[in-house]
C-alpha cells in the first residue's frame, strides 16, 4: 500500500465540513493513541492508525486553519497515565513518517535532496537499520552514570520508569571508556525476544495469568510494572539507535555516533549499513525482511537516517517526526490462535465462503477474530479442523487469513471439516462446477442472502427493463418487505389495491401520484418482455443475454425448458461411456450450449425450492416467443438428428441452419424425433431411426427439403 492511497480520499469541499472530520479524527486518534501507549492494547494495526494519521495531515494541509497546537498532529503519543512521576524531555521523542512502497522511498530520497538543493552528482549517504518492535525510552546519563529512565509518553512529557530500566540487562549501569559526554540521553528501544517472550507466556499459563498477545504488548506492559521487581523478572532487552540531550556529541554522523553508543556500553543493531541511493536502501530492506523470521525478535520495518548530523540540522522537523529520516514498513504480520468454529457465508452471487471464526488474537496491532479460509478446497489442502491452532496473518489491509494449522497443536478427536452441500441461508442444494472451487446455491429465487441482487438483476435494462425500479427503489422495496422475490413485483399493485394496511406507494417518501402510476405501467409493460429476457431475467448461472437466446430459440417456451431440464439426466461420471438420458442430449446438443451451462440449468430448475416462486412468477407473465423464427419454414418444430460424416457442411453449421429455421436438434434418436438426416458410416442411429419408422433423408435430400441446396 502507498502512503498516497489511503491519504487520497476527497477532502470536505467548505471548512466547516473539515472541521467536523477534523475532529472527530482527532478523537479517534486519540482514542487510539491512549489504548495503545496507556493500555498496551492497540485495537487497529499501526497501517490503519497510519491511514488516519495521513488523513488528518491532508485535512490540515488544505486547511491550516484545523492545525491548533492541541492537534493529534502536533503531540506523539498519549499523555502519561498518571501512576508514574512524569518527566519532560528536554528534546523532544519524535516519531517517524512512513514509507509501505517502495516508490515512497525514492520519493523520501528526493525529497531529501531537494530540500538540501543538492546536485545530481552530489553523494548523499543514508543509513539502513530495523526497525524495533518494541517501545522507546530515553535513558539519562550524568557523568557517566545511568540517573533516569523514561518512557516515551506524549513526547513531551514521559513517565519516570528509572527502576524499572535499571533491571534490563542490556542497559549499563555505568558507561564504558573514557569518552563519554558528561551529559548523554539516550534512546532506543525496549523489546522482549522471541524466546524470551513465549517462555514468559508459559509462566502466565501456569500461574493462571493471562498470556501476552505480542512480545511488544509484553514489554509494554512489564515496563510499565510499579512494582520493580516485577519488571525485573521479566526478560526485557534494549537496542541503543539515538540520543537527545548531549553535552557533546562526538561524532560527524548517525552512524559514528551508534558505533559510540556500542562502545560505550550499549547494545546497537549489527544489521545497520549506509548507502548513497535508494536501491540500496530496498535492496537492505529485502535482505532484512528475509531475515526477519530467523532474527529472534520482532521488527515492523526498515528505518532510513540521513547519515551526516549537520545535513540532519538542515533538514529538521515537520511537525511530528524528522525530515531526515523515515521508517519503511513491512507489510504482513502473523499470530497464531485457536479456530473455534467454521461459519459459512453466502455472498450476493450464491457462492458459499468459509470464515473462520477464532479466538481473539491481536495480528499486527489488530484483534483479529474472523479470518477467511477461501474455499472448500483450501480447508482441504490445509486439513484445517474445528479445534486447531492456526497461524493467522494480516496483510496490509486485506482481510486476516488462515495460513496454516500447527498440526503438534491438534486436539484429540478433532476430525475433519464436512463442507456443507446445502445453503446454509435458505436450505437449497449448494452446487459446486467441475472445475471451479466455489460451492454456490442453486436458491437463487429465494434465497435471502442474494435477493435483492437477484433483483436488481431482475428488472435490470437487458432483462424485464422495468423503468423506475432502480437498485435504490429495490432495495426499498425489499426493506419494506413489499418485494422479496419476482414475482411480487407484479402482485404490487393489486396487493395495494387490496389495502392489508400496506402504506399506499404514492404516500411513501420519494414517491408521488404520478411516478407510482407510472411505475405500475411500467410493470405492465414488462409481463411480456419476451421469453429470453424473462430466462436471463432468471439469473441462472452461466445463462446470460446469449444462452438464454440459444435455449428459447429451441425450447420457444419456458415450461418446455424447464420441463426437459426437469427431467435431465447429465452422465454419471462414476460410470463409463454414459451419455446421460435423452432430455440432457436434448440441452447439450443445443448449439453452444455445453455440459457446464446445461447443468446450471438443470440444477436451478431441479432445485424444489425454486418451484414456488418460478409458479407465482409464471402465472404472472405472459412472455412473447423472442423472435418469430422462420416459423413457416418446412421444418419448425420438428426435431432433427444428424448422424454420420457430413459433406457439404460441418455438424455445427448443419445445427446452426436447423435451428435458424425452427428445427430442433437432438443427439440421440427417440421416439420424438421427426427426421434423421445420415451421411456415409451412420451407424446405430441410422438403425434406430429404421426400427421405429423415422424418416431418414441424406445431406442432400436434407438440403432439398430445406431448400438450400448447393
Ligand atoms: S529513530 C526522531 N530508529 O519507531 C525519530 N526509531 O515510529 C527517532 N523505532 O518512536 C526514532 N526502531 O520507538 C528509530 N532503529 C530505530 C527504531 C525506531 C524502532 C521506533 C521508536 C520510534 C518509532 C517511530
Amino acid at each position: 500500500m502507498s502512503a498516497k492511497e489511503t491519504s487520497d480520499g476527497e477532502l470536505p469541499p467548505s471548512l466547516p465540513d473539515a472541521a467536523k472530520e477534523h475532529a472527530a479524527l482527532s478523537e479517534e486518534i486519540r482514542g487510539h493513541d491512549r489504548r495503545y501507549y496507556q493500555e498496551d492494547a492497540p485495537a487497529i494495526s499501526d497501517a490503519e492508525y497510519d491511514a488516519l494519521r495521513r488523513r488528518l495531515d491532508a485535512l490540515e494541509a488544505e486547511f491550516p486553519e484545523l492545525k491548533t497546537p492541541d492537534s493529534p498532529s502536533q503531540t506523539v503519543g498519549a499523555a502519561p497515565s498518571g501512576a508514574f512521576a512524569k518527566v519532560r524531555h528536554a528534546v523532544p521523542m519524535l516519531s517517524l513518517g512512513n514509507a509501505f512502497a517502495e516508490e515512497d522511498v525514492a520519493e523520501f530520497v528526493a525529497r531529501v535532496r531537494r530540500f538540501l538543493q543538492m546536485k545530481p552528482d552530489d553523494e548523499l549517504a543514508i543509513s539502513a537499520e530495523p526497525k524495533i518492535d518494541g517501545l522507546s525510552a530515553s535513558l539519562l546519563y550524568r557523568d557517566g552514570r545511568f540517573v533516569r529512565g523514561a518512557t516515551r509518553g506524549d513526547g513531551a512529557v514521559g513517565e519516570d520508569v528509572t527502576r524499572n530500566i535499571a533491571t534490563i540487562d542490556d542497559v549499563p549501569e555505568r558507561l564504558e571508556g573514557d569518552d563519554a559526554p558528561e551529559v548523554l540521553e539516550v534512546r532506543g528501544e525496549v523489546y522482549m525476544s522471541h524466546a524470551d517472550f513465549r517462555a514468559l507466556n508459559e509462566r502466565q499459563v501456569a500461574a493462571g495469568k493471562p498470556v501476552f498477545a505480542n512480545p511488544r504488548n509484553a514489554a509494554a506492559g512489564s515496563l510499565r510494572q510499579l512494582d520493580p521487581s516485577v519488571t525485573a523478572s521479566r526478560p526485557l532487552r534494549f537496542f541503543a539507535y539515538a540520543w537527545g540531550e548531549a553535552s557533546a556529541v562526538p561524532s560527524d554522523t548517525q552512524t559514528g555516533m551508534v558505533k559510540n553508543l556500542g562502545r560505550w556500553g550499549f547494545s546497537i543493531n549489527p544489521l545497520m549499513k549506509v548507502f548513497t541511493s535508494a536501491e540500496g536502501l530496498i535492496a537492505h530492506y529485502r535482505a532484512i525482511e528475509a531475515e526477519r523470521s530467523s532474527l529472534g525478535y520482532d521488527i515492523d520495518g526498515v528505518v532510513y537516517k540521513v547519515d551526516r548530523l549537520d545535513l540532519q540540522r538542515r533538514l529538521g522537523f515537520v511537525s511530528r517526526s524528522p525530515r531526515w529520516a523515515i521508517a519503511h514498513k513491512f507489510p504482513a504480520e502473523q499470530a497464531t490462535t485457536v479456530l473455534e468454529a467454521i461459519d459459512i457465508q453466502v455472498g450476493r452471487t450464491g457462492a458459499l465462503t468459509p470464515v473462520a471464526k477464532l479466538t481473539p488474537v491481536t495480528v499486527g496491532g489488530v484483534v483479529v477474530s474472523n479470518a477467511t479460509l477461501h474455499n472448500e478446497d483450501e480447508i482441504a489442502r490445509k486439513d484445517v479442523r474445528v479445534g486447531d491452532t492456526v497461524i493467522v496473518q494480516r496483510a496490509g489491509d486485506v482481510i486476516p487469513q488462515v495460513v496454516a494449522v500447527v498440526p503438534e497443536k491438534r486436539p484429540k478427536g478433532a476430525t475433519p471439516f464436512v463442507f456443507p452441500t446445502v445453503c446454509p441461508v435458505c436450505g437449497s442444494h449448494a452446487v459446486r462446477e467441475e472445475g471451479e472451487v466455489v460451492r454456490r446455491c442453486t436458491g437463487g429465487l429465494i434465497c435471502r442472502a442474494q435477493a435483492v441482487e437477484r433483483l436488481r438483476h431482475f428488472v435490470s435494462r437487458n432483462a424485464m427493463d422495468i423503468d423506475g425500479l432502480g437498485d435504490k427503489q429495490i432495495s426499498a422495496f425489499y426493506e419494506w418487505g413489499q418485494i422479496r422475490q419476482p414475482s411480487e413485483i407484479f402482485t404490487l399493485e393489486r396487493r395495494e389495491r387490496d389495502g392489508d394496511g400496506l402504506i399506499l406507494l404514492r404516500n411513501r417518501e420519494g414517491w408521488g401520484e404520478t411516478s407510482a402510476k407510472n411505475l405500475y405501467a411500467a410493470i405492465e409493460d414488462a409481463r411480456t418482455r419476451t421469453t429470453d429476457r424473462l430466462l436471463y431475467a432468471l439469473g441462472i448461472r452461466h445463462v446470460g443475454e446469449v444462452n438464454a437466446k440459444r435455449l428459447m430459440r429451441h425450447f420457444v417456451s419456458l415450461e418446455a425448458l424447464r420441463d426437459a431440464a426437469r427431467r435431465a439426466t447429465p452422465p454419471d461420471p462414476e460410470v463409463k461411456g454414459d451419455k446421460g438420458n435423452d432430455a440432457w442430449a436434448e440441452i447439450v446438443d443445443i448449439e453452444g450450449i455445453g455440459p457446464i451451462v446445461a447443468r446450471a440449468v438443470i440444477d436451478f430448475f431441479q432445485e424444489p425450492q425454486n418451484d414456488p416462486p418460478l409458479d407465482a412468477l409464471l402465472a404472472e407473465v405472459k412472455p412473447e416467443p423472442m423472435e418469430q423464427v422462420a416459423r413457416e419454414s418446412p421444418v419448425a418444430g420438428l426435431t432433427v438428428v444428424f448422424t454420420g460424416a457430413l459433406e457439404k457442411m460441418t455438424r455445427d453449421e448443419a445445427k446452426a441452419m436447423a435451428e435458424r429455421l425452427g428445427a430442433k436438434v437432438a443427439g440421440s434418436v427417440s421416439k420424438k424425433t421427426d427426421i434423421v438426416v445420415a451421411g456415409p458410416g451412420a451407424g446405430s442411429k441410422l438403425a434406430k431411426a429404421r426400427d421405429l419408422g423415422i424418416e431418414t433423408l441424406s445431406e442432400d435430400e436434407w438440403l432439398a427439403r430445406v431448400g438450400e441446396t448447393g
